[in-house]
């Protein structure tokens, strides 16, 4: 599919999305949300691709939502806007394969919230996080006040969301917001690294995986629990399982068909 504001590529099972708007650090406006719900769909569908990478290339990952976009909008606008943007984020979200982030230079705002949708994220040491939209008189609009406190806690998140200050990619690592920072000239290889190690383990027990942290996060324990025993259960019912222990026995890698 062509898009205008992302470029896909798929490359040995892992498909790449790049924002694709370099002369305003990649911004987010409508068009970049609905072309990443559209990605997101099509990705899904297809069983050729096992591990989603979203970046936004060696200089920027995003500078935010578009403030040119927003600046007069009225409030039945961003009212309808705001949807678009979490619709995208969701389809991402809820993407039934693996999905990492791949950041480097500013992820702000929308880009920074673009990020907590991933699975995994990973920081060059030139990366910047922030969620600045205060100093604009709003707030982080795109499920920053609600995944960020999730992932490193309510007392972190409001510090960055009440001050609007960046942090650096190290204080990221300290704070838990990305798995693991790496020089700037190795983040593609370092990811790809990654992806292939995801890529190579089952297709179908990586989905119910997935589902079972994801879904489980809006759970009680007890219910979070319940649904894990359930995608467990089911995995029982693949190839996959059989041949990953029958692999473990033979003292062989296991060979995966996502069945
Ligand atoms: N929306 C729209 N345009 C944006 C943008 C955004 N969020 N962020 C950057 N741009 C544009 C700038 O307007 C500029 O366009 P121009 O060349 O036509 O003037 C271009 O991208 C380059 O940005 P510039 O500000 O000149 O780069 P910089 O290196 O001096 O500063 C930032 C980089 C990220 C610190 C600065 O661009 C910034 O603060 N951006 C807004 C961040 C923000 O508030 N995000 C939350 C939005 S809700």
């Amino acid at each position: 599919m062509a898009y205008e504001t992302i470029i896909v590529e798929v490359e040995e099972g892992i498909a790449t999305i790049t924002l694709n708007r370099p002369a305003v650090l990649n911004a987010l406006n409508d068009k970049v949300f609905n072309e990443l719900g559209e990605a997101a769909l099509s990705l899904s569908a297809d069983n050729s691709v096992r591990v989603v990478i979203i970046t936004g290339g060696d200089k920027v990952f995003a500078a935010g939502a578009d403030i040119s976009q927003m600046a007069n909008s009225t409030a039945v606008d961003v009212a309808t806007r705001e949807k678009v943007s979490h619709r995208a984020f969701q389809l991402l979200e809820n993407l039934p394969k693996p999905v990492i982030a791949a950041i480097s230079g500013y992820a702000l705002g929308g880009g920074c919230e673009l990020t907590l949708v991933a699975d995994v994220r990973i920081a060059a040491d030139n990366a910047q996080f922030g969620l600045p939209e205060i100093k604009l008189g709003i707030l982080p609009g795109a499920g920053g006040t609600q995944r960020l406190p999730r992932l490193i806690g309510a007392g972190r998140a409001k510090e960055l969301i009440f001050s609007g200050d960046f942090i650096k990619a190290d204080e990221a690592l300290r704070v838990g917001l990305v798995n693991k920072v790496v020089p700037a000239d190795q983040l593609a290889a370092e990811t790809r690294k990654l992806a292939k190690r995801f890529a190579s383990r089952g297709a179908v027990a990586l989905r119910l995986a997935k589902a079972s942290v994801n879904e489980g996060l809006r759970m009680d324990l007890e219910a979070g629990l319940e649904y894990e025993h359930k995608c467990f259960s089911l995995l029982f019912a693949t190839e996959d399982q059989k041949e990953g222990m029958k692999a473990f026995l033979e003292k062989r890698p296991a060979q995966f068909q996502g069945k």
